[in-house]
């Protein structure tokens, strides 16, 4: 789906921010749980290691810090936020949304919360719908959060699984633009239901609640056919960069920094490599965290933003892929 015709706002990233737990569990960590090595985990994606929420620490407190680091950045007060986006698959509940506990934690009691479910892509997702809803005068600002508390969600046993996954957020804030400021030039989305079954969670919904009889059976727990996966990854992820750089008006040697769905970095060199944007334009924090779905392009841009690897001006294209599948990309000046 394709974007930007009648847009009366130009809208603009105010502010970033993240959070990420504490406790570090390292691939030498994981050697002791299963049966898998250092070796494997680096050489098939690049990844060392991830970070694990403590207990009583939810997919909404992590949210809330990374949407307070964002806020702060942006100079807006909770009470000023007008909308609250979140984007996740680890949600606190099944209802009421993740969005309404931050909204509850940050104090932003005048915002409008929801979720939305788009594993991996939801965060440009989430950008995608709060620029046009203030771009269309709706809203003039929106704090948008991709947030993910995985560990809950996988299956420890599995090493398909349980070695690639971690815990953490990020956020952003999006105004109405001054004529002088950046601004989100070209955003694009896409989904294929006929791929539902690549990438689940398959238990634990109404189609398969967890009962005492099946309660051993880790359903609850993300499943994924990789290297079904991987060729879908890196041929969506091409296909939606390049349509917002070119509905952009840029160049591959237009593009400051890439900022990619930090999976894996096998996909991150193909796509890189298929764009024409050398490594060193491309922002890779995958080997901290490992892949945290929604929440990684998100910290991924704020790591940026505030290592200075953005600069005002400059044109940064963001693109991600997941489960759906799903997949997204936005190209901004910055
Ligand atoms: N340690 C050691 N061996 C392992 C491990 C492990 N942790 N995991 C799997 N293996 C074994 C398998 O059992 C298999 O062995 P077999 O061939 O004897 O059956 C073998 O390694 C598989 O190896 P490869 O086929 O070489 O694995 P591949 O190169 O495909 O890498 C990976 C696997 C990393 C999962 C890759 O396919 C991938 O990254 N896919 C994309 C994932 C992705 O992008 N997800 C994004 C969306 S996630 C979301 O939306 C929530």
């Amino acid at each position: 789906m394709s974007d930007e015709t009648s847009s009366q706002h130009q809208v603009c990233i105010a502010g970033t921010g993240s959070y990420l737990p504490e406790r570090v569990l390292t691939n030498a960590d994981l050697e002791k749980i299963v049966e898998t090595s250092d070796e494997w985990i680096f050489s098939r994606t690049g990844i060392r290691e991830r970070r694990i929420a403590a207990e009583g620490e939810f997919t909404s407190h992590m949210a809330s810090k990374a949407g307070a680091k964002a806020l702060e950045q942006a100079g807006i007060t909770a009470d000023q936020v007008e909308l609250i986006i979140v984007a996740t698959i680890t949600p606190d509940t099944l209802t009421p949304a993740t969005a309404c506990y931050v909204q509850q934690q940050l104090g932003a009691f005048g915002a409008v919360a929801f979720d939305i479910s788009a594993a991996c892509s939801g965060f440009l997702y989430a950008m995608k719908l709060a620029k046009r809803l203030i771009s269309d005068g709706a809203f003039s600002n929106a704090l948008i959060i991709g947030a993910e508390k995985l560990s809950t969600f996988i299956n420890w046993e599995d090493r398909n699984t349980c070695v690639l996954f971690g815990d953490g957020a990020g956020a952003a804030v999006l105004r109405r633009a001054a004529p002088e400021e950046g601004s989100i030039l070209a955003t694009e989305m896409g989904t294929d239901g006929r791929l539902c079954h690549l990438i689940q969670i398959p238990g634990g919904g109404s189609a398969l609640p967890i009962t005492p009889e099946n309660i051993g059976q880790h359903l609850a727990s993300l499943t994924m056919m990789g290297k079904e996966v991987f060729k879908h990854a890196v041929n969506r992820m091409k296909e939606s960069a390049e349509k917002v750089i070119e509905r952009a008006g840029l160049k591959p040697e237009d593009i400051a920094l890439v900022v990619p769905h930090q999976a894996n970095l096998r996909i991150i060199d193909a796509i890189a490599e298929r764009l024409s944007v050398p490594p060193e334009r491309v922002f890779v924090n995958l080997q901290k965290y490992g892949n945290t779905s929604a929440a990684a392009v998100a910290i991924a841009l704020d790591e940026a933003n505030r290592s200075g690897a953005i600069k005002r001006g400059e044109h940064v294209v963001m693109v991600v892929f997941g489960a759906g599948l799903t997949w997204a990309a936005a190209a901004v000046r910055w």
